[in-house]
Order: structure tokens, then sequence, then C-alpha cells
């Protein structure tokens, strides 16, 4: 058995093979909450991980006793010697610079932000997308169907989010092909506890990409978020030019790569399961339910991000102590065996699945109900139109890209 020491540094380098899940077994049995050695920014510091599905429900709501605003906490020690590192990280104004994205602050900001942009998100208004989303989906697969083939990553999982998000924005279809660049390089690059060279030059890319955008809506406003978003800044005082600047850099970011990775880690995983591959595409209106066990069996987002405790406080007999950086690790809580049944086999058709895939609390994504939406339509669009579809390498030949908080497959070859 791996030593924690051994299986966090595998868990946060990146350097985890391929199934995660044999490691987070053993990070559980050794508690529901376990300190292990994290290195943040170079430096090797204690973080704790939380593996169990109740104490990562607990901390992610509780936002009393921890935030996400590391500001909150005044000890910049948490960022050991490289603390100058992070600060010039937070100088462009991306969705990580320190406290100006909704994702990295607490209330009564967080309120402020969201709801600035949260009609745009939620499920009413998402459905109304519909039929764009499947316009989108059957464009796609009109370009491939006739070859027999395709990589599965390149010409329909990352293309469908990027797409609907571009033109929830407002991003224009020629800019797409930069934008994928600096997000790619952004989720590879910016790894917990790793820095990878030019990653810097990217967040500015992608900041000033942001504000180009933005002094075009400006002048040329559309129906679209993004200048939306500008009108609201322009009025005053609820949005702030930093702030519409980190808001429009995390909605293009977080809004596909995850999604991209639903479709595409999701075929794979029915794929593997040819059984219940088989149920699935006998009867696409399983389709909803698939996609919550996708999430719940191998979701996207491997962590939340990282929660400070605020003050001394007690989770499953370990003392926390103010300042400490405590980790949710989402994909553990979603294979707790004292909350699933035979938590290990992937069933589509599962009755009970309260997952975490999306998180909890105040900071649940905002984007599931597009999310779902999209993998509902990639889904039933892909079987019902390729319902031979199978792997066209190996399985053993499918390599992975290991980026920010999840793995992605660098490519999906399938014949159809
Ligand atoms: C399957 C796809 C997705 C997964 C698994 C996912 C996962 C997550 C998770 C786990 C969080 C919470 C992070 C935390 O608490 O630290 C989150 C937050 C967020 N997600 Fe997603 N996401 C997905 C798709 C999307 C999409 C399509 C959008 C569209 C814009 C989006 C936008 C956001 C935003 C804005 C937040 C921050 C919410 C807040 O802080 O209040 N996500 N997401």
């Amino acid at each position: 058995m791996n030593t924690p020491e051994q299986a966090t540094f595998s868990l946060f380098s990146g350097e985890l093979a391929e199934n995660p899940f044999t490691l987070l077994a053993q990070l559980r049995s050794l508690g529901a909450i376990v300190p292990v050695p994290f290195p943040l920014g170079g430096t090797e510091r204690q973080v704790w991980v939380v593996t169990r599905m109740e104490e990562a429900v607990r901390i992610l709501k509780d936002h009393v006793h921890f935030t996400v605003d590391r500001r909150i906490i005044s000890d910049t020690s948490l960022f050991g010697q490289n603390a100058e590192e992070h600060t010039n990280l937070s100088a462009p104004p991306s969705f990580f610079s320190a406290g100006t994205s909704m994702l990295t602050v607490d209330m009564p900001d967080h309120r402020r932000l969201r709801t600035l942009i949260s009609k745009a998100f939620t499920p009413r208004y998402i459905e109304g997308l519909r039929p764009r989303v499947q316009q989108i989906a059957d464009e796609l697969l009109n370009q491939v169907q006739e070859q027999g083939q395709m990589d599965l990553v390149e010409e329909y999982a990352f293309p469908l989010p990027i797409n609907v998000i571009s033109e929830m924005l407002g991003v224009p279809q020629a800019d797409r092909a930069r934008v994928r660049v600096w997000s790619a390089a952004l989720a590879t690059g910016l790894g917990l506890g790793k820095r990878e060279p030019g990653i810097i030059a990217h967040i500015q890319a992608f900041a000033d990409y942001a504000a180009h955008l933005v002094a075009d809506k400006r002048q040329h406003p559309a129906d679209d978020l993004v200048s939306q978003l500008t009108a609201i800044e322009e009025q005053g005082d609820r949005l702030s030019e930093a702030e519409l600047l980190s808001m429009i850099t995390l909605l293009i970011f977080a809004g596909h790569e995850t999604t991209s990775n639903l479709i595409a880690t999701g075929t794979l995983m029915l794929l593997d399961h040819p059984a219940q591959f088989e149920k699935l595409k006998a009867d696409l209106s399983l389709v909803p339910l698939a996609i919550e066990e996708l999430l719940r069996f191998n979701g996207p987002a491997m962590i939340a991000g990282p929660r400070y405790a605020t003050e001394e406080i007690e989770v499953a007999g370990q003392r926390i102590q103010q300042g400490d950086i405590v980790i949710p690790i989402l994909r553990s809580a979603n294979r707790d065996e004292s909350q699933f049944t035979e938590p290990d086999e992937l069933d589509i058709a599962r009755a009970l699945n309260r997952h975490i895939a999306f998180g909890q609390g105040i900071h649940t994504c905002l984007g599931a109900p597009l999310a779902r939406l999209e993998g509902d339509i990639a889904f039933t669009t892909l079987l019902r139109r390729m319902p031979g579809l199978r792997l066209n390498i190996p399985r053993d030949n499918i390599t992975w890209h290991f980026s920010l908080n999840s793995q992605s497959l660098a490519a999906l070859p399938i014949a159809f």
C-alpha cells in the first residue's frame, strides 16, 4: 500500500495513472479527513484532504468556518517562499487573480457577482438553448458521418461546448481557436503546486483578450452576455472592470474544458462497460440518468477549490487550525462506500445518486444546467446517429493529459 505521502503526491502532481480510484480508496481507509504533504508552489506544506461525502458536503456548505478567499487568512506564508510568485500570478486580471471572480470570494461579493449572471444559467433559460445546441451537435456529426471514423475529442467533445459558451458570451468564431490554446495552457500549466514555464504569458494573453473583447462590445453591443455585463459595469457600482474581466475568463474557461471531459471520458467509460452501453443505446431516455452516473463515477473535477479554515475547528476527530488548507476530493466522496451501494460499479440507471461532481454550497457549479443540457444532447445525438461506435485504437494506446484538477483524454479515435 502507498503511504499517504505517495498517494497524494500522485494525486496532485499529475503523475496519476489513468485510474486514481485505488489511491482514493486507500486515502478513504485512512480517514474522512487526512493530513498530507502538498507541493504548493515548490515548497511542501501540510494540507487536509477530505475523502468522504458527509465531511466534504459539510465543509463545502460551511461558509462560516471555511472560506475560499485566501485574503481572509492573513498568513501569507501559506504560500511559502513562493508567495511572490503567487502575487505575480495574481497580477493579470484573469480568474486566478485574488478575489475578483465569484469562485474565489465569499459573501457578500459572491452573491453580488453570481446574481449578475445567474439568470442566464437557470435550467429554464438553458432549456431555451436546446434547439441551437442540437443544431451544433448535428453539424459536427454531419462533418464526419461519411468518414466512418473520427477523433471524438477533437471533432465533437471539444467543439460542442466551446461553441455553445462562445455564442452565449459573444466570442467571435475566429477567436475560438486562440481561446482554446490559452485555456488548455492554463489547465495543464497551473495544476496545483505546479508552475509551467510560459504560463504567465498565457494568462496575460487571455486577460488581454478579455479586455479587447469588452472594448469591442462597448463599441458594438450585441445580444450576448459580454455586452450585457459590459453595460452593467458601465452603470457603476455593481461590477468593477477587474471583476468583469475575471468573470469573462472564468465563464470561458470553466464552460468548456469540464464539459468536453464529461462527453469524451464519459464515452470511453461507456465503451469500457459494454453491458451498460447496450442498455443505454436500447433506451436513450436513460441518457440524463446515465450522465449523473458518469459524473459520479468519473466526474471531470477531481477536487473542489481549496478552502481555508477561518478558525480552529474539529472535523471527523481531527483538529483543523485556523488558516489550514482543506481540499475536498470530489471523486473520492463520489465513491464513498458509506453513501453508495457498489460505488465502483458503473450503473447508468442508479436510483439514488447524490453525487457532488458539481460541488456543493454557494459555489455549486453555476454551469451545471448547461453542462447537463450539453451532455444530454451530445450523448443522445451521438448514440442515435452512430450506434455502432467503437474504439478505433487498442484500449492500451489511449493517452491522457493531466490538467488543473483533472485528467482528460488526449484523443479518442472511434469508428462507427
Ligand atoms: C461537467 C461539467 C462541469 C463540471 C464537472 C463542473 C464542476 C464545477 C465544480 C466542482 C465547481 C465548484 C468549485 C468549488 O466549489 O471550488 C464549479 C464551479 C463553477 N462552474 Fe462548473 N463545472 C462544469 C461545467 C461548467 C460550465 C458549462 C460552466 C459555464 C459557464 C461552469 C461555470 C462554473 C462557474 C462560474 C463556477 C463558480 C461558481 C461559484 O463560485 O459560485 N461550469 N464547477
